[in-house]
């Protein structure tokens, strides 16, 4: 193989890497839900933390006037996203929103715990009208 051809190769290894934040010796996998992750500690989070914005519900909080505005939490579009998209979306926020990065202040076990309780924002989507 030519030395390009190799270095193409590495690029993409590492990228894939990562990207995608595999475990491997010592990188965490931010893809999946870790064992234990805990929605009644996330609703405390949730409530501490997020609800000022996204709402008791999940809906939006009533008043709020931000562009563009708090996502829907029990929508399917967010709802219908990787466990992994969402964990990042939380861990690093949403540049030129006012969805902040959560690192700073939240665990990534924190973030698995308030993400397991938006994912049960979604469950009684199709109820409403
Ligand atoms: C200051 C207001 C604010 C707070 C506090 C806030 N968010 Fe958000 N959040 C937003 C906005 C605005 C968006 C929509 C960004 C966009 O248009 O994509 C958003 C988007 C999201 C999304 C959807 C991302 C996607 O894939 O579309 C998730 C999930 C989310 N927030 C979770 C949280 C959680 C969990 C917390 C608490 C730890 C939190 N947010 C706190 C304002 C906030």
């Amino acid at each position: 193989m030519s030395i390009t051809g190799s270095r193409l190769v590495l690029c993409a290894v590492l990228a894939g890497l990562s990207g995608l934040g595999f475990s491997n010796s010592g990188v965490k996998d931010l893809t999946t839900f870790p064992k234990g992750a805990d929605p009644v500690s996330g609703r405390e989070i949730y409530v501490n933390t997020c609800i000022r914005c996204h709402g008791i519900d999940g809906k939006g909080a009533l008043g709020i006037k931000l562009v563009p505005s708090p996502a829907d939490l029990t929508s399917p579009v967010v709802q219908d996203r990787l466990d992994g998209t969402l964990f990042r979306r939380i861990h690093e926020g949403k540049p030129n929103t006012a969805m902040g990065a959560w690192k700073h202040s939240l665990s990534d076990e924190e973030i698995w715990d308030v993400l397991a309780y938006v994912r049960t924002l979604g469950v009684e989507r199709g109820e409403q009208p």
